[in-house]
């Protein structure tokens, strides 16, 4: 059976392809699930693709990719990116590699997104490419 690769999109990434295209692009979310999968086809891997705005969510589905032995766990996680040491413990307390991804690079925006919470956890960030950020940490998991 295939490796799986969560996909965890944090808040008003429901929104995406609506919200400020100019910094975000205009591609869905569900435009980038159909990407991933069709190369996730060519790595033999599964995905396993979600979106939550509540925080809670995405420490329980982090868990489950840890029980389900998930190869990675690819995650965007908005704005709590910025704010959330409950989500810098969550991936810490798995042993499953994460990447943080983001569309935009928070870094050459306002100050406030300089700081990641995630990216001080995390196994490495992807940032800045628009979409083609989660096609490369795909790339990046299907080598782990
Ligand atoms: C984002 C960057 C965050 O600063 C912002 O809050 C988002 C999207 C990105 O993908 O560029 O919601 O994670």
């Amino acid at each position: 059976m295939p490796a799986t690769v969560y996909v965890l999109n944090g808040p008003n990434l429901n929104l995406l392809g609506l919200r400020e295209p100019e910094i975000y692009g205009s591609d869905t979310l569900d435009d980038i699930a159909g990407m991933l999968e069709d190369r996730a086809r060519d790595l033999e891997l599964d995905i396993e693709m979600r979106q939550s705005n509540h925080e809670g969510h995405l420490i329980d589905w982090m868990h489950e990719a840890q029980a389900q032995d998930a190869r990675a766990v690819l995650l965007n996680a908005g704005a709590f990116t910025h704010t959330s040491v409950a989500l810098h413990d969550a991936i810490r307390s798995i042993r499953t590699p994460v990447i943080e991804v983001h569309l935009s690079n928070p870094l050459t925006r306002e100050t406030f997104r300089h700081e990641s919470f995630v990216g001080r956890a995390a196994r490495g960030t992807i940032a800045g490419f628009g979409a083609l950020s989660y096609l490369l940490a795909l790339e990046a998991a299907a080598r782990f």
